[in-house]
């Protein structure tokens, strides 16, 4: 096992009925900010949960971040927050929404560009606003970890960033605040989780053998309840089960002590900033590539990943690699989720600008091995096709 420095100060609450908890959990006499993105949080009356259980506090609202928050429209929460002296934001929504409220955090003490937080992937953030958040749709993990990824609409940059100081203080997971998803952002949670998981597990053996068996529980359980929760979305059960897979597969608990990917995102994000795809969607057709591409250096772990969650086990151990390999893109398309470029109508040209943009921010060694060169995320995005 690698060494490891392992620290998560989030506090959980978990289950039905949870946010009445708000006042329980914010500081008394906090002055709040309340982000949110487009319509969800209003029409499914989240927010008008939130603002009840916050009737003694004084509360402002910031709506209209976007999927893939945008530094254009952060930046405006700032202003808000300085103009009327605010102290505490709490984050209403998705991944999006919560990854927008960690950059308001850190953009509200920024000396000089706040786009300097993200273009130093997070490292120049020096203190941040307190902030919680009610988690209204299980994916990303952003809800117990500390990053963020945020999108600069004006040159199409989507760029990750960390700080030990981006925690939410709290985050309330109440699974029925998932009953409105539409299918396909349930899909994506999905895929997300699952390849949040795959990143931080199937890279090379380090004898980390309680993480593997957690990521090994948690691809597991996502393969068992993703089709099923896509059909019964009202399943409390089954949408508790999702989220705490979620919440798991990037909260730093399975990642600690061993080697990280996360090659795939990093090219996923590409695609995102340059086509508009969903997050997951990106991940969806990359990751199936990625592994065929680079089986080679995977492969003690291909075979396990092969063994363990999809029992498969052929003499020809080529042959059980492969199969595990198309078994992932069978899931993702058992979840209704495309896996290659030509079926959302995008093709081989789309290749070099990615490259290019790769190159610009600095993503030239990707992977556990850093060998993920631009030429390498050349031929996985053929293979992509
Ligand atoms: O904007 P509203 O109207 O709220 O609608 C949202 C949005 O359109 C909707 N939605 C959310 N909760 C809902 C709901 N609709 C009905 N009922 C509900 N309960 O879902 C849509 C997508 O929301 P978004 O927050 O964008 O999705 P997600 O949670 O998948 O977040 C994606 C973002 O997170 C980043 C991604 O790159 C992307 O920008 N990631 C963040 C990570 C992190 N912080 O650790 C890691 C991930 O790898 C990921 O990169
Ligand atoms: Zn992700």
């Amino acid at each position: 096992m690698l060494n490891f420095d392992f620290y998560n100060p989030t506090n959980i609450i978990f289950g039905k009925g949870q946010v009445a908890q708000l006042s329980n959990l914010v500081p008394k006499g906090a002055r709040i900010l309340i982000t949110y993105g487009g319509n969800s949080a209003k029409s499914s009356g989240t927010l008008k949960e939130v603002q009840d259980a916050l009737k003694d506090y004084e509360v402002m609202l910031f709506g209209g971040i976007e999927p893939n928050p945008r530094f254009e429209t952060l930046i405006k929460a700032v202003e808000v927050i300085k103009n009327n002296n605010l102290d505490f934001i709490l984050a209403v929504g998705g991944g999006s929404v919560i990854d927008g409220t960690k950059f308001i955090a850190a953009a509200y003490y920024a000396d000089g560009d706040p786009w300097g937080i993200v273009a130093s992937f997070g490292q120049s953030v020096r203190k941040a606003l307190p902030y919680g958040a009610i988690l209204t749709l299980p994916a990303t993990g952003s809800e117990m970890n500390n990053g963020g990824v945020i999108t600069r609409a004006s040159d199409n940059t989507k760029l990750p960033m960390m700080n030990r100081l981006l925690y939410p203080r709290f985050s309330i997971l109440d699974p029925t605040k998932s009953y409105t998803l539409p299918t396909k952002q349930l899909a994506n949670g999905v895929v997300d989780a699952y390849v949040h998981v795959i990143e931080q597990y199937l890279t090379y053996p380090v004898n980390a053998h309680v993480q593997d068996r957690f990521s090994e529980g948690i691809l597991q359980t996502l393969i068992e309840i993703g089709p099923a929760v896509i059909n019964n979305p009202k399943d409390y059960e089954l949408q508790a089960n999702l989220m705490w897979c979620a919440t798991m597969a990037l909260n730093g608990l399975i990642g600690a002590g061993v080697p990280h990917d996360w090659a795939t995102h990093m090219l996923g994000h590409e695609i995102t900033a340059l086509h508009g795809l969903d997050h997951a969607q990106t991940l969806a057709i990359v990751l199936p590539s990625m592994l065929q591409h680079r089986k080679k250096r995977k492969r003690d772990k291909l075979l396990q990943y092969a063994r363990r969650v999809w029992n498969i086990n052929h003499e020809d151990e080529e042959k059980t690699i492969d199969e595990a390999i198309e078994k992932t893109r069978n899931f993702f398309t058992s979840l209704g989720v495309k896996t290659s470029l030509s079926e959302y109508q995008l093709g081989p040209e789309i290749i070099e600008p990615i490259l290019t943009q790769l190159e610009e921010h600095h993503m030239t060694k990707l992977g556990e091995h850093n060998d993920v060169t631009p030429d390498v995320c050349r031929k996985i995005l053929q293979l992509s096709m």
